[in-house]
Formats: C-alpha cells, structure tokens, sequence
C-alpha cells in the first residue's frame, strides 16, 4: 500500500503527527517538495521534535527517508538537521537518502528571498519564511539552479562562481548587498563531504523498493492553498504540495500510488500573507489559537485562525483525489459552546460561490456563508474510541464529510502519539 499524504488547508494541519503515525506501517518515507519552509511536529512522550526537511517517518528506527528530486534543500539547513536527529537518538546511517536531482538552497536565493520581498510594496507582500524557497524554485524552472549532484562534480567552486555572479547582479538591482564569491566557496566546500554519503540516485532506490514491494508513504509539506498552480496565487508557495507533486517530486507513476490521505484541521489557520475568507478577528480567534497552540513550528510566528471552510476542503478533496481524511485537533473545539462552518462564500451581489474561485479579488467582494452547530464542551483528548465521542462531535466531524466528501481514516484529538483514533485506514 502506496499513499501519499498531503495537507488540505494552508498548512500545519499535523501532518507531521499523522506521517509519524502512519510510518509504523511503512517501509520509506519520501519528502516529495519543499524545503526548510516545512515546520513538521511530532510528539513522543514528553518529547517534541520539530523536522523541516528530514522526513518525520526518520523517527521510527530502520525506516528508510528520502529526499526526492523536488525538493530544495538548503545544506547547511540538512546538515544541522541531520546532526539534531542523531543528537536525540536516531541512527540514520543507510537509511537516509538523497536525490542527486535535488536542488538545492543557496546563501544567495535566501539573500534574494529577502530582498524581493523588502521590495515589494505594502499588500503585495507574500510573507514568506525567509528560507529561499521561492529563488531556489524559480532558479529550477530558470535552469540555472544547482542540484545535489553538483556535489560531486570536479568543478563545483567553478560553478559557485558563475551562480554567485549571476546572483549578485539581481541583488544588486534590488538594492541589496553582493555576497563574496570566495567566501561562497569556501563555506559550500565542506558541505560536499557532509552530504556525499547520502546522495544517489534515488529513482532508483523507490523503484527497487517498489519492486521489492514495500510500503512507500509520501509526506507532503505546506497544503492545497499554498499551492502554486491550486492555492491562493500568488501568496502561495513555489512548489506543487498537491498529490499529484507526489509523482513528479519522486519519480514513481500514478499507477504506483493506492491511496491518499488528507490532513485536515477541524478549524483554519494561515501563516504569512493572503486571502483568507474566515479569518476571525475577535475573541474566538484568540481562543482557537490559544488553545492550538498556532505559532509557526519554523519562524514562531503566530497563525492566523478561523472556523472551518468546507469550500476549500472539498476544492482540497477534488484536487488531490483525497480517500480518506486525517481530521486533526478536534480537542481544540472542546471549549466552545458553539462551532461554524462555512459552506460557501456570498457575493455582494448575492451570487454563491460553493467552489473556490481562481480570481483573488471575487474574494474581497464575498462573505462567508455559516452554518452553526452545537458544541459539545467537554474534554475529548483523553477518547480512544470513536463511538465514545460526544455525540455533537460526531455530529460537526458527519457533517464535514457530507459536505466535502470522502471518508474519516483518522482522528486527531491532541498532540501526543496516542491520542490519535484509527477509523477507516
Ligand atoms: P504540520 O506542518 O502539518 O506538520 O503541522 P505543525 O507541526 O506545523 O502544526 C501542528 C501543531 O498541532 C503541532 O504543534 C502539533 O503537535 C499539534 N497537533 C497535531 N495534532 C493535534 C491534535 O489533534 N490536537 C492538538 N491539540 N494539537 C495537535
Ligand atoms: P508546513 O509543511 C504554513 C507559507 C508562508 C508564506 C508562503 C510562502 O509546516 O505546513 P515560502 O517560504 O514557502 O516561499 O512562503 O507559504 N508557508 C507555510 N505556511 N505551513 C508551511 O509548511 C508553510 N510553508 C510555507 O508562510 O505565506
Ligand atoms: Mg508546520
């Protein structure tokens, strides 16, 4: 069983809780997109680890973690992160992988990240994480990007070189500083030693894997709505988060994948900049993110948040072939009397969008449609048994599925590893 896995929403949906639990039956786990921009959180114990670019599944000894050839992945980032892992435990030696196709994050496309964003003005400002996810993506399309593979080239401080130039003249014209070319190559040089052992060609290993028939579990990182074709564009991310980014950022045809699995939080949050249509402004969007806990796993910044929005739920649904939900942070609702969600947006002039619309500005011109339920105001993050849910719990998670389709797999209802209930996969 092949699945891959991919947030809903836009963003922090748990899906680093849900990829860990999920890793117990799987035999690799595969980073498809993204880079350092991913904040993923798995609790165990009274432990908490936060993984950006290592594959949550490296926390189950002996399961096999990938890097695949669409992510950006910044060294100095996975070095430090790779040093973290083994400094909690976790013996990476063999299973830990890295596509020679992968590119890679340079000090540059951080420098430029920065200084696009300084430059654009007020209300165009993408609140990025700084990480240079989007340089780092433009400079893959662009064709002038380095890979992984670059590593072992004879000429990699040749290559330095010609980027590093190349990069200066563009921080140059938005004003910002050049960066040393010597220096570049002199900080890149050890990172090729770093890396070497893990990078090869991992098309190579998932098909041998595949042939072998073992289990693959494919983790997306951002979501649906940051997605750059689907999302919120262009406060969107650079990558495809989307299921089918699974196959691209891999290397394995559709046909290889069984199942996918949603993760969706039973309310909204967004980080950065962007459209948002049930943002709340008053006390309880204070509450949900108080009890969340929504500050951002990679820059701390604190997360928007908002009721439900079954409109992009089922836009997230369609897009990604979604066959089962991960429903997460149920437990967070606990504490309202009554809960929203939204099932469409109204527009001024009274027409109702029940899909997402393309266009950002239709959204300035609609409100959120709400349906109110009862809350069920008692704790739920002790329950092990599905049934044994308040009965207006099942109520608000029923009429989520009946509006956005799919089936329940699992449900969330606190941070930790076993507060996490097993229904459908
Ligand atoms: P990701 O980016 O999708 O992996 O999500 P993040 O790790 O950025 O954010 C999710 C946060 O919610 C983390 O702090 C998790 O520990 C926490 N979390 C996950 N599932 C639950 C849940 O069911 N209840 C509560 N209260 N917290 C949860
Ligand atoms: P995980 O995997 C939430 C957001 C940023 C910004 C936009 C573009 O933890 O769910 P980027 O640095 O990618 O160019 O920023 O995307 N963003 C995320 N928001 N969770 C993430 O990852 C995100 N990764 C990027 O806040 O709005
Ligand atoms: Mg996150």
């Amino acid at each position: 069983m092949n699945t891959v896995l991919v947030g809903a929403q836009w963003g922090d949906e748990g899906k680093g809780k849900v990829i860990d639990f999920l890793t117990e039956e799987a035999d690799v786990v595969v980073r498809f997109q993204g880079g350092s921009n991913a904040g993923h959180t798995v609790v165990v114990g009274d432990k908490k680890y936060v993984l950006h670019l290592v594959p949550s599944g490296v926390l189950h000894e002996g399961k096999h973690c990938v890097i695949g050839n669409g992510v950006v992945m910044d060294p100095f980032d996975l070095v430090r992160e790779l040093e973290q892992v083994q400094s909690w435990g976790f013996d990476i030696k063999g299973r830990f992988h890295i596509s020679e196709r992968a590119h890679m994050v340079m000090q540059w496309h951080r420098a430029l990240d920065a200084a696009e964003e300084s430059a654009r003005a007020a209300g165009r400002k993408i609140g990025t994480t700084g990480r240079g996810i989007g340089p780092a993506y433009a400079a893959k399309v662009g064709r002038y990007g380095m890979r992984a593979g670059d590593l072992l080239k004879p000429n990699f401080a040749d290559i330095i070189r010609i980027r590093t130039e190349e990069a200066n003249a563009k921080l140059v014209s938005l004003g910002a500083h050049e960066l040393d070319v010597d220096e570049m190559i002199r900080l890149y040089t050890p990172m090729a030693n770093a890396l070497l052992p893990y990078v090869t060609d991992t098309v190579q290993f998932l098909h041998e894997s595949l042939d072998a028939n073992r289990q693959i579990l494919f983790e997306g990182a951002q979501a649906t709505m940051l997605d750059v074709d689907f999302g919120t564009y262009p406060f969107v991310t650079s990558s495809n988060p989307t299921a089918g980014g699974a196959c691209t950022g891999s290397g394995v045809g559709p046909r290889a994948i069984d199942r996918v699995i949603g993760v969706l939080k039973l309310y909204t949050t967004r980080v950065g900049e962007g459209p948002f249509p049930t943002e709340l402004f008053d006390s309880d969007g204070e509450l949900l993110r108080s009890r969340g806990g929504e500050f951002g796993a990679t820059t701390g910044r604190p997360r928007r948040c908002g009721w439900f929005d079954a409109v992009i739920a089922r836009y997230a649904q369609r897009i990604n072939g979604v066959d089962f939900w991960a429903m997460t942070k149920l437990d967070v609702l606990d504490a309202f009397p009554t809960v929203k969600i939204c099932t469409g947006y109204k527009r001024d002039d009274g027409f109702v969008y029940q899909t997402f619309p393309a266009d950002l500005d239709v959204l300035a011109h609609c409100e959120p449609i709400y349906e109110e339920l009862p809350g069920w105001q008692c704790e739920t993050s002790h329950i092990t048994d599905y049934d044994a849910l308040p009965e207006n719990a099942k109520r608000y998670v029923a009429r989520i599925l009946e509006l956005i389709g799919g089936k329940l797999g699992v449900l969330s209802v606190g941070p930790a590893r076993e507060t996490t209930l097993r229904i459908g996969v």
